[in-house]
């Protein structure tokens, strides 16, 4: 397995991530980082409206690790879409961090959480503008989107010739999002995999525990693996030391017949794409 990605502008990111969505901030989350760095994390992906980044950071700091060290990842929240607001959510995350800068700040969806699908093409704009200005401040190290369509990127690098560096979709086995990875990729922007077990939906499916015995692999590892060999940077999520460890060991390689076999489970109830 590759240790890391490179994104476009020849930043390393590592390649597996430590997820922290709905991890409650305080212990959990505090004890779930620091034992993520422990077992060998060194790319956390949080957001403000996780509502968890002062665990986050605070573990971070107390990990002693240099902090080149770690990537760390945040999210400017969904219905922040002006200019002045991408620059103070964007300052109070950092706050909340303790940290002077981030490696990654990605716009958290095209639209409010309240009102999924409206378009908000000219504040997303604006914000983007918000996000060049901090990346060649040097502020954040990279920058990108998440739940982005091929229509919602058009409109920024439009606007300011700036091509995202990353987009962070929900990606997983039976959601593998075609159009919008293919686009990705043609545009030289590393897709992040978030939920990459189907938020845990995916573990108890027959034909993915098939696969995986096979390789004498628990169905979350075949699930990240999954993700690594489709070129997605996956983000596994756990609170359990056995499993953010597990999580972690890919020491295997799923066969093309297999990656096959699996590009075709189809699971309705999970499956969800954006479409252009
Ligand atoms: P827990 O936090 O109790 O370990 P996703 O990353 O797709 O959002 O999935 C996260 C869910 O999958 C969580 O409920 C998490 O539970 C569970 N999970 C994470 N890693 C494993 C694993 N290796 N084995 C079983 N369940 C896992």
């Amino acid at each position: 397995m590759k240790d890391y990605f490179v994104l476009s502008n020849g930043v390393k990111i590592p390649s597996i991530g430590f997820g922290t969505w709905q991890i409650p901030d305080g212990t959990d989350c505090y004890l779930s980082v620091m034992l993520a760095l422990k077992l060998g994390y060194r790319h956390i992906d949080t957001a403000l409206a996780y509502g968890n980044e002062r665990s986050v950071g605070k573990a971070i700091r107390d990990s002693k690790l240099k902090r080149e060290e770690v990537f760390v990842t945040t999210k400017l929240p969904a219905q922040y879409k002006t200019y002045d607001e991408a620059i103070k959510y964007f300052n109070e995350s950092l706050e909340n961090l303790g940290l002077n800068y981030i490696d990654l700040y990605l716009i958290h969806a095209p639209w409010p959480w309240a009102e999924v699908g409206k378009d908000c093409t000219k504040g997303n704009v604006e914000v983007w503008k918000a996000f060049v200005k901090l990346y060649n401040e040097g502020k954040v190290k990279s920058i990108g989107v998440s739940n982005f369509r091929e229509t919602d990127i058009r409109p920024l690098v439009e606007e300011t010739n700036f091509m995202p560096h990353v987009n962070q979709i929900r990606f997983f086995i039976s959601n593998i999002q075609e159009d919008v990875v293919k686009y990705c990729k043609e545009n030289n922007i590393l897709v992040e995999a978030y939920s990459p077990l189907g938020t845990g939906k995916l573990l108890g499916n027959e034909e993915i525990n098939e696969v995986a015995k096979k390789y004498n692999v628990s169905a979350a590892r075949l699930c990240i693996k999954y993700c690594l060999q489709k070129d997605t940077l996956p983000l596994p999520k756990s609170t359990h030391e056995d499993r953010i460890k597990a999580n972690l060991e890919m020491d295997f390689d799923i066969s093309d017949e297999d990656m096959k076999k699996l590009d075709n489970v189809k699971i309705e109830e999970l499956y969800r794409e954006l479409r252009s």
